[in-house]
């Protein structure tokens, strides 16, 4: 059974989904043999761009050839070295990495602390008042499966003339009622500075975009965006496979498949929870759940593929030392049957684990990974 899939809504696989991806290399083959600066675009990115734009409830859109470059490249070209960036200590590593190419300028802050947002906007202030500060967080953060008040957040940033930027990957078309994500949920859809996200886990394909209601800001990213310019475009075949799936997202059958991933994400945590694996966060297609040490955990994942369960372990540095973590990626399609051996196989497989290694062996090589 396969629980380490990010592919939420399995549209990837879907019938109407593929027959486009089909079409689209019939008429213009497989590459998009430029960049999007100059004749890389095909009339279906272009297309993408405003449909996208107007899902995500915005005036403009621009698509990347990865989520991560629209990410890296959307910080790294909107900071200057004297701004500053104030960042939620996990968001993703391309807008860590991003924030770190700019400027020298970044601050962390403690995960989903808005109050510490408030107090480093106070802080550079009182010295700058009128230097760039870009504020960056997540709409569904996927190692711990939590969301921040993000109105709060905006209001905050607005007060002290910053800008916020959300990354909506992980819940952008599979989460909400109308697929708009925790901004949809928290009625903030539209209403952030900047939001940008990833089409590979809910859309189908690899590719991202940046949204946002000023126009310059994708001028800006065509020609001195690292990522987006001298890079090739979003091939025609992805375009039109995020054109397709964004169509399904959108009509009566993304609400279907939204239901069922969401009845399968509940039943999945209910049958974890009865077997003691408590899975953390709030109720999204990503259920984590912390089994320790790094001995420990690639143990009980290895023993778990063995049985016949495929999920992704997740360590340091990606989480804190000692909260090794299996991130169960659940999707539309899952059956009840799939998720009640998926939770036998875990079970077992951590038993094993436990039997296998003494507390006394799980410490000794837990020492020697960190060393390495
Ligand atoms: C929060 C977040 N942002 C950005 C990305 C990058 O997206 P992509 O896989 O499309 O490059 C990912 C995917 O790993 C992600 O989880």
């Amino acid at each position: 059974v396969n629980f380490a899939s990010q592919e939420y809504l399995n549209l990837a696989t879907h019938p109407e989904v593929r027959l486009a991806a089909k079409e689209a290399i019939d008429i213009f083959g497989v590459h998009s043999a430029g960049s999007a600066a100059l004749m890389g675009n095909t009339r279906l990115s272009l297309e993408l761009e405003k449909r996208l734009a107007a899902f995500l409830g915005y005036k403009d859109c621009t698509v990347f050839p990865t989520g991560w470059g629209a990410g890296y490249g959307l910080v790294k070209t909107l900071v200057r070295q004297g701004d500053h960036v104030i960042i939620d200590r996990l968001a993703h590593a391309c807008l860590q990495e991003g924030a770190r190419a700019a400027t020298g300028n970044v601050h962390l802050f403690p995960h989903l602390s808005n109050a510490a947002v408030g107090e480093h906007l106070r802080k550079i202030r009182q010295k700058n008042p009128t230097t760039g500060i870009l504020v960056v967080s997540e709409s569904l953060f996927s190692m711990d499966s939590d969301v921040p008040q993000i109105e709060e957040l905006q209001d905050i940033c607005s007060c002290e003339g910053a800008t916020l930027m959300i990354d909506v990957a992980h819940d952008a078309g599979a989460t909400g009622p109308a697929g708009g994500g925790y901004l949809e949920l928290q009625c903030m859809a539209g209403k952030v500075d900047i939001v940008m996200g990833s089409f590979s886990k809910s859309f189908g394909s690899n590719g991202g975009f940046v949204a946002c209601n000023d126009p310059a800001l994708k001028l800006a990213l065509r020609y001195n965006c690292g990522p987006l310019t001298f890079t090739n475009a979003l091939s025609p075949v992805q375009a039109a496979t995020v054109l397709k799936s964004l169509e399904i997202i959108e009509g009566e059958e993304g609400r279907i498949l939204r239901e069922r991933l969401m009845t399968n994400v509940l039943y999945m945590r209910e049958r974890l929870t009865q077997v003691g694996l408590t899975p953390l966060g709030l109720p999204s297609a990503i259920v984590p759940v912390v089994l320790g040490t790094s001995a420990y955990s690639r143990l009980a994942t290895r023993y778990a593929y063995e049985m016949g369960a495929l999920v992704n372990l997740v360590e340091f540095p990606a989480v804190a030392r000692g909260t090794s973590r299996w991130r169960i990626q659940v999707m539309a399609n899952h059956t009840a049957e799939q998720i009640d051996r998926f939770v036998r196989i875990a079970e077992a497989a951590c038993e094993k684990a436990n039997e296998h290694l003494g507390a006394t062996e799980i410490d000794r090589i837990d020492a020697t990974i960190a060393a390495e």
